[in-house]
């Protein structure tokens, strides 16, 4: 794709996380009128995820009509392989949302080309907004962000993420592994946002059994244009899949992927 298609899709994430973030947030702030509803263990989903996505959706498809979509909440739309798709998590952390935690956000990627070609990720509660786009660098608020330079897991926190698909075994294992390096685990509740703190440098690196495109594809695109490194995510699991990520600081992340059960 070119760069005027690329800036006029990042310029459409950006609008519309912002749009979208600012519905969620309403919704945030009056949590007691929201009625939960659970998928399974420690998964929850609500109207406030279900209307985020709506908003999103709804002015993405304007913009775009020939694009496919990926929702969390809504599916697969007219993906075929041929054309551009979006990819989309409404709420990502919808634990801490609706427990009134701020580490929630918007992820929002889009994918041409067989690669990431924009990715945004936008916190309504703290008004972060992290961005890339494919050869363009990353930012965040407007200014460049860079992942960490670090050699040694024991020089800074390490993302760690858990759902229903880790078994106990799996996540002892890591954690076993990281605590022997002399490292130490941070978990807040969303991947898309722990992998923005990567790409911010806040975080030195990123671990998960199982993740969905929609959790991490907006927030790999941020790694990689930070100068981080990550696994081959979307060739391995394509925009509907899921799988295992590991991603960090260059100088950490074949560390980190020694933390692996096997
Ligand atoms: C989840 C969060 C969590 C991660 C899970 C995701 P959700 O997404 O990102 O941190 O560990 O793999 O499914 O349910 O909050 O949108
Ligand atoms: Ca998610
Ligand atoms: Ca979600």
């Amino acid at each position: 794709m070119n760069a005027q298609d690329r800036q006029a899709r990042l310029d459409a994430a950006v609008a519309a996380a912002r749009e979208a973030g600012g519905v969620a947030l309403a919704h945030f702030r009056d949590l007691g009128a929201l009625t939960v509803e659970s998928k399974g263990v420690q998964d929850l989903v609500s109207e406030a995820d279900r209307e985020t996505e709506r908003v999103i959706k709804g002015r993405l498809t304007a913009d775009f009509p020939d694009d496919a979509f990926v929702g969390e909440e809504t599916g697969a739309d007219r993906v075929d392989g041929e054309r551009g798709t979006w990819v989309v998590d409404p709420i990502d952390g919808t634990q801490p949302f609706l427990l009134g935690l701020p580490t929630w956000c918007v992820s929002i990627a889009y994918v041409a080309d067989d690669d990431m070609q924009v990715g945004v990720v936008y916190n309504p509660v703290t008004d972060d907004l992290y961005t890339a786009q494919r050869g363009g660098g990353a930012t965040l608020n407007g200014k460049p962000m860079h992942v960490r330079e670090v050699s040694s897991l024991s020089e800074g926190l390490t993302g760690m993420g858990c759902s229903s698909s880790t078994t106990p075994q799996q996540l002892g294992h890591i954690a076993e592994g990281l605590r022997a390096a002399d490292g130490m685990y941070h978990r807040c509740g969303s991947g898309a946002l722990t992998l923005a703190y990567v790409a911010a440098g806040q975080l030195i690196g990123y671990i998960e059994m199982h993740i969905n495109a929609w959790d991490c594809l907006a927030a790999l695109l941020l790694i990689e244009e930070a100068g981080g490194r990550a696994n081959p995510f979307l060739a391995e699991h394509g925009v509907t899949g899921g799988g295992r990520i590991i991603a960090g600081a260059p100088g950490v992340y074949d560390k980190l992927t020694s933390l692996l059960p096997a």
